[in-house]
């Protein structure tokens, strides 16, 4: 584990007292309490401290039996002025990253290959910490290495959740997420979102008028996806995330953001004088969004990143920044599972952010210019959907902000055997027929050759799987999530088949 400096603790000392009294231990659950650390690795832990020592202890092969002894890697570099469109077109300089395992370089192979630490390499986390503490700046958090957010996530569950527990999250959520918690008994309580995403007034209804003893004990735990939201495509404004921070103070929850496509935000201002004076780190970190973790004075923030969409969903590489507790918790249940993330991924990281790499700000770099070219498939498919889709008045959607997602209203009331009852059968319970039209509607596309998420898809579901039918959630599935990360061609061509699709279904 790495401690990011806390150089930039706030000046309030009354908050700085709370975070260093605050006891976080009631959050674990039953099973991260039982858990002993791995042995072998809590011996590995003293044994690096001394340099030199000779470890006859551990069942490692020898390097010099590793059948590797160099990596390399050909990358774009990021010399040029706008390094995604010199990659594209292939016009742009190359470069490569090298990693050897008994010459110099950031990480050696010999290091990288070998039995790790549950947390990762001090080096990648190094970077990481660094990456962190430029963007975040967190009051005193640490760094553990995932294998990407949905393996961050899962233990993330087991170190919190407990059978009967109930966590908050978006009513419209990463539903591959959420079902995953579903077998360890943590049942989901939707918060509702607008267009804006979670609504921190209902956050705050929730948990005000929780009832311990007919609801079980009090949620403690938020999921959020703060920068667009999958599905919704919504990015939390500041002052909700402000507000959000607020009542997770005030109601003791930790906040697991998990926040993959946090670097992908569009319709940034970035100054071209900070870039020249400071460099691009300091340009993105001064637009990006004030993350959960960058107000984080009491530690009861878990942030996830993850290099999936940035570098490639395939590397299965990200990072936790969390407090030191349970930081320790989250590596102990890594070391005996998982164990550490893949050496060959990590010694790529350590190349690529490394003073022969591209280096964070090369890196910074990278991102700045992928976020021109995302913002441009997302003006292209706003656009090419203006004019095809949204002309017919049959379907809408709101310009996301980051991200890949497009949140797609369909206006299903607009159809001829929409249906809303009068009479309602009981309070809560669902008033239309939308959910069936909906269904229809996805099988019309399938059959014109197109795929389009439905809301259903997203709803919360009960540990049978259903989608509870109280609270109005399937009148209001009239949803579909698009992504605009294809080609323009993709693009094109299927909100073109889309248009079609949606005319025929509503027989005009
Ligand atoms: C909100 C959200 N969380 C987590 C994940 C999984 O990310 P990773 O590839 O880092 O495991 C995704 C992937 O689509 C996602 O959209």
């Amino acid at each position: 584990m790495v401690y990011i400096h806390p150089t930039h603790e706030r000046a309030d000392p009354v908050n700085n007292l709370k975070k260093r009294q605050l006891d976080l231990s009631r959050h674990l659950s039953v099973e991260a309490k039982a858990r002993l650390p791995n042995p072998i690795k809590a011996i590995w832990k003293v044994a690096q401290v001394k340099p030199g020592t000779i470890n006859m202890g551990n069942g490692d092969p020898h390097h010099t039996l590793y059948p590797v002894c160099e990596m390399n890697f050909i990358v774009p570099s990021v010399s040029e002025s706008d390094p995604v469109q010199a990659w594209r077109a292939g016009t742009g300089d190359q470069q490569i990253i090298a990693s050897y395992k008994d010459e110099p370089c950031a990480l050696s192979l010999r290091t990288a290959l070998a039995y790790g630490a549950g947390a990762g390499l001090k080096h990648v986390r190094d970077a990481l910490a660094e990456l962190n503490d430029r963007i975040h700046a967190p009051p005193k958090h640490m760094v553990s290495l995932s294998l990407g957010n949905a393996d961050a996530l899962t233990k993330c569950y087991r170190l919190l959740g407990d059978p009967g527990d109930s966590f908050l999250c978006e009513e419209f959520t990463f539903s591959a997420m959420t079902n995953a918690a579903l077998p360890l008994g943590i049942k989901w309580v939707p918060i509702r979102m607008d267009k804006d995403g979670l609504i921190p007034s209902d956050m705050e209804k929730i948990l005000a008028n929780w009832d311990e003893t007919l609801q079980g004990k009090r949620p403690h735990v938020l999921y959020t996806i703060p920068c667009s939201q999958n599905p919704t495509g919504s990015t939390l404004s500041a002052e909700r995330r402000r507000q959000i921070y607020d009542l997770a103070h005030e109601y003791d929850i930790i906040i697991l953001e998990d926040d993959p496509y946090f670097f992908l935000q569009y319709d940034l201002d970035i100054q071209t004088t900070t870039i020249e004076s400071y460099g691009y780190t300091r340009a993105m970190a001064d637009v990006l969004p004030r993350s959960f973790l960058s107000m984080d004075y009491d530690g009861r923030v878990m942030r996830l990143d993850s290099f999936s969409k940035i570098l490639a969903p395939g590397m299965r590489l990200g990072w936790v920044t969390c407090n030191d507790f349970f930081a320790e918790k989250l590596d102990m249940l890594t070391d005996s599972s998982s164990q550490h993330p893949h050496g060959l991924g990590q010694a790529f990281i350590s190349e690529l952010l490394g003073g022969e790499g591209w280096g964070i700000d090369g890196f910074m770099k990278w991102v700045s210019s992928l976020c021109r070219e995302y913002q441009r498939r997302r003006d292209l498919f706003m656009d090419v959907f203006r004019r095809e889709v949204e002309s017919s008045g049959l379907a809408s959607a709101e310009t996301p902000k980051s991200g890949m997602f497009v949140w797609i209203k369909i206006n299903v009331e607009r159809h001829p055997r929409y249906r809303k009852s009068e009479k309602l059968d009981k309070p809560g319970a669902p008033v239309t027929n939308t959910a069936d039209l909906m269904n229809e509607l996805f099988r019309k596309l399938l059959d014109c050759g197109l795929v389009m998420m439905p809301a259903s898809t997203f709803a919360i579901v009960d540990q049978t799987g259903r989608i509870p039918t109280d609270g109005h959630i399937t009148d209001r599935v009239n949803f579909f999530r698009a992504t605009f990360v294809g080609t323009d061609e993709v693009i094109e061509d299927g909100l073109k088949i889309f248009a079609r699709g949606l005319e025929e279904f509503f027989c005009y």
